[in-house]
């Protein structure tokens, strides 16, 4: 590193403590190689010199060899050589490169610009405090700058810079770049940036980058790297609400107890009041500590222990924040959601939230409406696409503290996970919670689930048998209850095809839509079991996931899977309905075992191979289960 390297073989010291001190600034670089978007990387990390001799000699050795631009050095290379390594391991689609000059620290997220990276800018600009808008001069302002402004504003970035580039390629003309800064301004109002500073420059000539051009003398603003270098993105961080998510809990020995995490808001000095949420429980602050010390006082930003004067009960994940404003705490919220999936949402399946230092399950509703990235209209949609960005409410198994997205992005951003892949799904921004639910509280009732067993002298559960089309869950539930019918006991079918002739008949079969199916199954299905009665669910179900969700809704000993386990060739030989054949013409489509999945369980409590088997001999088994467990007794 050229102009470092003599303060690093004097004062190794120095350098690394004035390394240490100098601010780092976050930034996203948005557009396409075409915009000069390499170049203009290329260029920052050449003229901060944060290039190692090698690659430097490389470069210039490349430049002349397979460059676009004759005896000049090719910038673009150093940025797609750069990238070319990374390829060679797992792919990361969002390549952060690191570079300082004397005054700060910079770290650059440089994502792919076409429309399928949505989620992978979406990656980038979540810890972005800045974003570099590429504009080809000769194009103006095109579709995919809408785009990218509407995604960055959308994840919080306050700052935006309009780098309208290749200027040379216009003859440095005043006219076009006026043009291009009214354009963008027009667009950009709604989207309520702190700032859009527009820069005319040329990455590949250099102008305006480091340097002020003298092809630009109309031109009075910063350079490029000046700006990066001083622009302010506190944006008050430290003015905010103190909150802090406590990442862990550290007790090292009796008499130490301290709330460890990253402060997310606001600042916090000894002696001050807080609450800690969703307890609402309040102390005050005793000590600051960290690995250098104690402190008089701590800002958004920094990551510091507190320990307080009283001993109230504080866990990993929840929210230490000033008592005098504290964070609301909710169940339901609105929230802005990118989907990140190959697999499209799911509306009614839970996922797994992460927010904050806190997990919670959430399920997320259908959505209000989808938005169209290029336009930022509204369309209506049952669900979201990878890349697809929409609003969307969704139901927490817990109150959480939260802070909109748009007030403190580490209080209100989240991300989504399956829970069985644990691949990150989604990532949401909270807009507010919703009211609706604390209106409702639950009532107490005298007579419970208990009470109306006893009196039958049954123990309630819910049988769930789930199985391909035509494998025979009806009928050996059938078989089932009218044995224990005639054992005098209490029991229910909630059966697919006829309860899809009512409750659930607005649904279809798509993976949405089974979705629903099953939940509204389950709960009542739950209904039904808290009626003491014993309950027979014979549904497809084809997801883990859903049936998860239905187990988890009962008691331990209350759920019971069974996997009526038919072999697709079997259920279709059968072919009882006549839907196989019309699955196979293509007449019905989404046909569970031809066009849409089933997931088999993996842990039934009962598996019935009924090819060995008659439905009588299955319901005895059953039977024989039931009686064995003492749900008969
Ligand atoms: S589930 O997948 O959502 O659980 P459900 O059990 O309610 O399905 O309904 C399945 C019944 O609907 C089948 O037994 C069959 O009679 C009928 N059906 C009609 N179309 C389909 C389809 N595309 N896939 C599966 N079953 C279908």
């Amino acid at each position: 590193m050229a102009h470092v390297s003599d303060q690093i073989a004097e004062d190794i010291l120095g350098y690394l403590q004035s390394h240490e001190t100098k601010s780092l600034l976050r930034f996203i670089t948005c557009g396409s190689v075409d915009d000069g978007k390499s170049t203009l990387i290329g260029r920052l990390l050449y003229e901060s010199k944060m290039i190692f001799e090698d690659q430097l000699a490389a470069l210039e050795a490349d430049s002349k060899r397979v460059g676009t631009q004759g005896q000049e050095i090719d910038f673009a290379l150093l940025v797609d050589g750069l990238a070319a390594e990374r390829e060679q391991g797992i792919t990361i689609d969002v390549a952060y490169r690191f570079f300082s000059t004397d005054r700060r620290k910079f770290i650059v997220a440089d994502t792919p610009g076409h429309e399928q990276y949505t989620r992978n800018m979406a990656t980038g600009a979540s810890t972005a405090d800045v974003a570099i808008l590429m504009i080809d001069a000769r194009k103006g302002i095109l579709t995919q700058t809408r785009r990218h402004s509407f995604i960055v504003s959308l994840l919080g970035i306050r700052h935006v810079v309009l780098a309208i580039n290749k200027l040379d390629l216009v003859d440095y003309d005043r006219a076009v770049y006026d043009e291009i800064v009214e354009a963008y301004g027009e667009f950009a109002e709604p989207l309520n940036f702190a700032s859009v500073t527009p820069i005319p420059m040329s990455a590949l000539r250099g102008d305006n980058i480091t340097d002020k051009s003298g092809k630009t003398p109309w031109y009075n603003g910063p350079t490029l790297m000046a700006y990066l270098e001083t622009v302010e993105v506190a944006d008050g961080a430290e003015d905010r609400p103190f909150r802090m998510p406590v990442q862990w809990v550290n007790r090292p020995d009796l008499d130490f107890r301290g709330f460890s995490g990253m402060i997310a808001g606001g600042t916090i000095r000894p002696g001050d009041a807080i609450k800690s949420l969703p307890s609402s429980k309040e102390s005050t602050v005793r000590s600051i500590a960290t690995f250098n010390g104690e402190l008089d006082r701590a800002v958004a930003g920094q990551s510091v222990t507190i320990t307080l004067n009283d001993e109230i009960d504080i866990s990993r994940g929840d929210v230490l924040c000033a008592a005098d404003d504290p964070a609301p705490a909710a169940d339901q919220f609105q929230a802005h959601i990118l989907w990140m999936n190959e697999q499209e949402m799911l509306p009614g399946r839970t996922y797994l939230m992460k927010i904050g230092a806190t997990t919670a399950q959430a399920t997320v509703a259908a959505p209000k409406y989808a938005i169209d990235v290029n336009t930022m209209e509204h369309l209506a949609a049952k669900t979201l696409e990878l890349n697809g960005i929409g609003v969307c409410n969704l139901n927490l198994d817990r109150t959480i503290a939260f802070d909109p997205y748009t007030e403190n992005r580490d209080m209100g951003g989240f991300i989504l996970i399956d829970r069985l892949s644990n691949e990150t799904v989604g990532v949401g921004m909270i807009d507010f919670a919703l009211r609706r639910a604390s209106n409702i509280h639950r009532q107490a009732l005298v007579v419970d689930k208990d009470a109306r067993a006893e009196l039958k002298g049954q123990k309630p559960v819910m049988l769930w048998f789930t199985g391909l089309s035509g494998s025979g869950k009806s009928t050996i539930a059938n078989a089932l209850e009218q044995k224990l019918l005639a054992m005098g006991r209490h029991t229910t079918i909630l059966d697919g095809d006829n309860v899809r002739h009512g409750l659930n008949k607005d649904l279809g079969f798509t993976d949405a839509d089974r979705v629903e199916n099953i939940r509204r199954v389950s709960e009542v299905g739950k209904l039904m079991v808290e009626a003491g009665l014993i309950t027979l669910v014979s549904f497809i179900s084809p997801f883990r996931s859903e049936r998860r969700m239905a187990r988890q809704m009962l008691e331990d000993d209350e759920f019971v899977e069974v996997h009526v386990d038919t072999p697709l060739e079997v259920a279709e030989e059968r072919d009882v309905k006549g839907l196989y054949k019309k699955a196979r013409k293509g007449e019905i489509k989404n046909f569970t075992g031809i066009d849409s999945p089933y997931e088999a369980p993996l842990e039934p409590e009962i598996r019935l191979a009924t090819t060995d088997m008659t439905p009588d001999e299955a319901a005895d088994q059953l039977l024989a289960f039931l009686r064995e467990k003492g749900y008969l007794a």
